[in-house]
């Protein structure tokens, strides 16, 4: 009672694209009288009959809804059943004080004095923690902890309430990440580690070759949980090993770049790439965790950080926002916010999500012409420019520009041409883009003639 629920609620439905539904609201709707004078009239224990009927057929609603629980629900054992077996259970955070502050003036029955109702805050403290499957204090909060990302400066150091299930744990870590953080992090997940397994650093390790290599080497059963630890790179291949192995095991992402923290480890897509083309071969599977440490990127060189701005470029374009003057674990909560949103809204990529490849048609294509040589955040710094000439925003390419200072990239053309042709998003004929219609509002979908495309990709090459 008093924790923000009624505000926070319906933008929190917003954002996650559900609709929001509230037990009281529906109680007051059935029965004509507001839920003080229903609890008055009928006294307590009906009262908390009536609302355990009531909350039984919301948290079975199909697809899932936002629902708003009364601050005395959890007291039904049906009730905290069916949350436990239906739903995700969201605790907002809240201080005694700062709840009183909000209901003081409402006549709520249990609401009538600071010290009763302190009491009563106390008394129900316990039911709350345990059907707590998230906490959140404000609405970024409530999304991240939905999605199970966590942002935490030296949160690598202890992961161990973190980790879902109780099985063993083997850990994938970045050949070149392994002597930086690779103990630091085997020590967090503690005894429940059985196998660390060190893959090639960066995107090389991307390949059909190491997740087979990967699989051999497993030893998990179906308690067990991956942990990847490294780059995008890093994360892209154990989810995606993850995905497969014994028809899919839980994994939690632990990135240790800007690209990974900001971007890739966020919103469940995994792959390896074919040599005629990125992430042509991949699942969807969402990291039960994804522990994002702003500390792990102190070791990141120079080059790295510079890479990873083109992601958070991309995602303050999309956003209207200038992300990229945020300091840097700012930038990393930010870019994830707005990506789980997104991821949350379109898990599986047929609608709105396409916003993210912002750029990445064109980054993608360079890339494979550059045997992966080319990395990642460069190719999209160079994507992107080419995106918002297309757009006809050519002020804000020149921002862009001087903000990720790219060098046109040293690639065949043929090949990165082909490579284009056969990325995901050609059809009948026609390459479809994103683009950008504002700093906010991108454009999804829009059609090109081939040759249009092809002279801006020409563009990027020396
Ligand atoms: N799945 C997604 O949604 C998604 C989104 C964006 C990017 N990606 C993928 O991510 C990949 C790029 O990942 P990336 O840019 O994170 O780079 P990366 O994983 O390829 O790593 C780059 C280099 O940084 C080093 N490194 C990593 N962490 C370090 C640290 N803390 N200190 C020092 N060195 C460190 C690595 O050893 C490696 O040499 C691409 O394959 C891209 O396709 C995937
Ligand atoms: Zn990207």
């Amino acid at each position: 009672m008093g924790a923000g629920k009624s505000t926070l609620g319906p933008e929190l439905a917003k954002r996650l694209g559900r609709t929001f539904v509230s037990v009281d609201a529906v109680l007051e709707e059935r029965t004509n009288v507001s839920v003080a004078d229903l609890f008055v009239e009928r006294g307590e224990a009906e009262f908390r009959e009536l609302e355990e009927r009531v909350a039984t057929e919301l948290l079975a609603r199909r697809p899932p809804a936002v629902v708003e629980l009364g601050g005395g629900a959890l007291a039904s054992e049906r009730t905290r059943e069916e949350l436990a077996t239906h739903a995700f259970g969201l605790l907002l955070e809240t201080t005694p004080e700062e709840a009183w502050g909000r209901v003081a003036a409402s006549g709520r029955p249990l609401a009538r004095d600071l010290e009763s109702f302190t009491a009563l805050f106390a008394r129900r403290r316990a039911l709350y923690d345990d059907a707590a499957d998230g906490r959140a204090r404000d609405l970024d909060g409530a999304v991240l902890a939905i999605a199970g990302v966590r942002v935490a400066p030296g949160l690598a150091r202890d992961l161990r309430d973190l980790l879902p299930g109780t099985g063993a744990v083997e850990v994938v870590v970045d050949a070149g990440v392994d002597p930086l953080h690779g103990d630091t992090v085997r020590a967090a997940i503690g005894s429940r580690l059985s196998a660390s397994h060190v893959v090639p650093a960066g995107e090389r390790a991307k390949t059909l070759d190491e997740v087979e290599r990967l699989w051999s080497a497993l030893r998990l059963d179906r308690t067990g949980t991956l942990v990847a630890l490294g780059g995008g790179s890093t994360c892209d291949l154990t989810g995606f090993a993850a995905a497969t192995y014994l028809r899919g095991l839980p994994w939690v992402a632990v990135p240790t770049t800007l690209v990974g923290q900001a971007d890739a480890a966020v919103g469940g897509k995994t792959a390896v790439d074919l040599r005629d083309g990125k992430n042509l071969v991949g699942a969807f599977h969402w990291p039960a965790r994804v522990a994002i440490d702003p500390e792990l990127l102190a070791t990141l060189p120079e080059e790295e950080l510079q890479n990873g701005l083109a992601e958070v470029v991309k995602t303050g374009l999309l956003a209207g926002e200038k992300l990229w003057e945020l300091d840097t674990a700012e930038q990393v909560r930010r870019c994830a916010v707005f990506k789980t949103g997104v991821c949350l809204r379109d898990p599986l990529d047929l609608g709105e999500r396409a916003q993210l490849n912002l750029g990445h048609t064109f980054a993608h294509a360079l890339e494979a012409a550059s045997g992966y040589s080319l990395p990642h955040g460069k190719a999209v710094a160079l994507g992107l420019l080419a995106a918002l000439r297309l757009s006809g925003l050519d002020s804000l390419a020149d921002t862009v520009a001087g903000l990720l200072r790219p060098e046109r990239a040293v690639v065949d053309r043929e090949r990165a041409w082909a490579a284009l042709q056969r990325d995901k998003k050609v059809v009948d004929g026609k390459v479809r883009l994103v683009l950008l219609d504002a700093p906010g509002r991108p454009l999804l979908g829009a059609r090109f003639d081939p040759e249009t495309v092809r002279s801006a990709l020409d563009a990027l090459i020396e």
